[in-house]
């Protein structure tokens, strides 16, 4: 089978390596893919919102199976057009992908359908939103409606912040189009925990819970990234939890999406906040997390293709989806600066023995030579029979790896392991 995957970071990474176990898979192509995925797929560089093109590369190269991992080419429909053409994929279509698309339409939905989220008012102008701060409580957030790669989020601890956060959204548009509409919400409070699902809109499989860590510095300080790491399972997600979020989140939410005429087929990922009231949706994503995915998947024991194709036929139910009983955990490392300005173009050396299980985000091959090319440079995963030993071990593999400037936190896990030691 020849398969397709669109996207060039750690995810599509973790993605590829893992649909390569299948054995009927002969050649995987990544649009745009990176110079790290180059070791395990094809590149070819289109971008991953280049629909046509990619629609394009599909037919002209016979492609089987389509894998569109990341959110802007969901929301835009990518997986519409692909199909349209006949061609087999993973992953939602646009009408389902707009649970991440758009907050205002995830707020909507939860409040129709009973799914526990913070309180929310939605507002399409500024003047009324800032008069309903005036007396709102604080701390409160901000969200732009649509995607802003994963920034549109303000957590403001003052009225004059949460007034600057709607006048920078809805009048400076930091975010453009996205902050024409904010919704704003109560401020709520609890461990997070991120749980993926597969989906085929019949049946709801959770996989293994995990913890990001998403600030950029140790101990939660600095500003937000898209993930400096990641741990498996999440020590607060208890089978009591889980019980829980299956009844009260996961099968309403599939429910209600059918309901509405958007049937969600693909990996749907739940941000939770388990919370003093119970646990509440803090965000939906269409799509697998990143570096989430870093840790869930090597988890995986059933094949991943074989899962993936059951979700697009409807045939979920009949595979029987099994995660080992061990702990991952994945430690980001970044370009020293990232999120902000930060310097790229160092060679880098991953050890041949570790490199089966490093998941390169930002790089690119040049003469031979595999450079730094992005703030997320790459992820590395250990799997150990403990939380304490995973951590151990993915430590030792990045003290292994080498480039300049390389930066990366030096507490991923720790949080976990406190809330295990109770
Ligand atoms: P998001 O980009 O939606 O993942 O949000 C980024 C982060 O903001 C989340 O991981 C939470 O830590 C925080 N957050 C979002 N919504 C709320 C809320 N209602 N209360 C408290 N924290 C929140
Ligand atoms: N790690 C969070 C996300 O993928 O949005």
């Amino acid at each position: 089978m020849k398969i397709l995957v669109v996207g060039g970071g750690g995810r599509e990474h973790a993605i590829i390596k893992k649909v390569k176990e299948n054995k009927s898979v002969t050649e995987i192509f990544a649009l745009p893919g990176n110079g790290g995925i180059a070791q395990d797929a094809t590149c070819v560089a289109i971008g991953a919102k280049d629909i046509d093109g990619i629609v394009n590369f599909a037919l002209e190269n016979n492609i089987d199976y389509a894998i569109v991992a990341p959110d802007d080419p969901l929301v835009l429909g990518c997986v519409d057009a692909l199909q349209e053409k006949g061609i087999p994929c993973f992953g939602p279509d646009s009408k389902a992908a707009i649970i991440e698309g758009s907050k205002v339409f995830s707020k909507n939905l939860m409040k129709k359908y009973n799914i526990p989220t913070a309180q929310y008012e939605v507002f399409d102008d500024m003047e009324k939103a800032i008069e309903y701060l005036q007396t709102a409580p604080i701390p409160t957030v901000i969200k732009a409606d649509g995607l802003a790669l994963g920034k549109g989020v303000i957590i403001a601890n003052t009225r004059e912040e949460a007034i600057d956060a709607v006048k920078s959204m809805m009048e400076d548009k930091v975010f453009g189009d996205s902050g024409n509409n904010v919704v704003i919400e109560e401020f709520l409070t609890g461990p997070e925990v991120s749980v993926l699902s597969f989906t085929d809109g019949k049946t709801v499989v959770p996989m293994v819970s995990s913890m990001d860590h998403k600030r950029a510095l140790d101990n939660d300080q600095g500003l937000n990234t898209g993930g400096m790491g990641t741990v498996a399972p999440n020590p607060y997600y208890t089978d009591a939890v889980a019980k829980e979020c299956m009844e009260k989140i996961f099968i309403p939410t599939m429910n209600a999406m059918n309901a509405e005429g958007r049937t969600f087929k693909g990996c749907l990922y739940f941000g939770l906040m388990l919370t003093p009231n119970g646990p509440k949706v803090i965000e939906y994503n269409c799509r697998f997390g990143d570096p989430e995915t870093q840790v869930v998947l090597p988890l995986l024991d059933t094949d991943l293709l074989t899962i993936m194709q059951a979700v697009t036929n409807e045939t979920l139910s009949d595979i029987d989806v099994k995660f080992a009983k061990k702990s991952a955990c994945c430690v980001i490392m970044a370009s020293n600066g990232y999120p902000k300005a930060y310097e790229k173009g160092f060679e880098m050396t991953i050890p041949a023995e570790i490199s089966n299980n490093v998941y390169v985000a930002g790089a690119k091959l040049q003469d031979g030579k595999l450079l730094t090319d992005g703030g997320r440079v790459l992820g590395a995963t250990a799997i150990a029979d403990t939380l304490e030993d995973a951590i151990a071990k993915s430590y030792d593999m990045v003290k292994s790896i080498d480039f300049e400037n390389a930066y990366y936190r030096t507490d991923i896990g720790k949080k976990a392991l406190m809330a295990k030691e109770g």
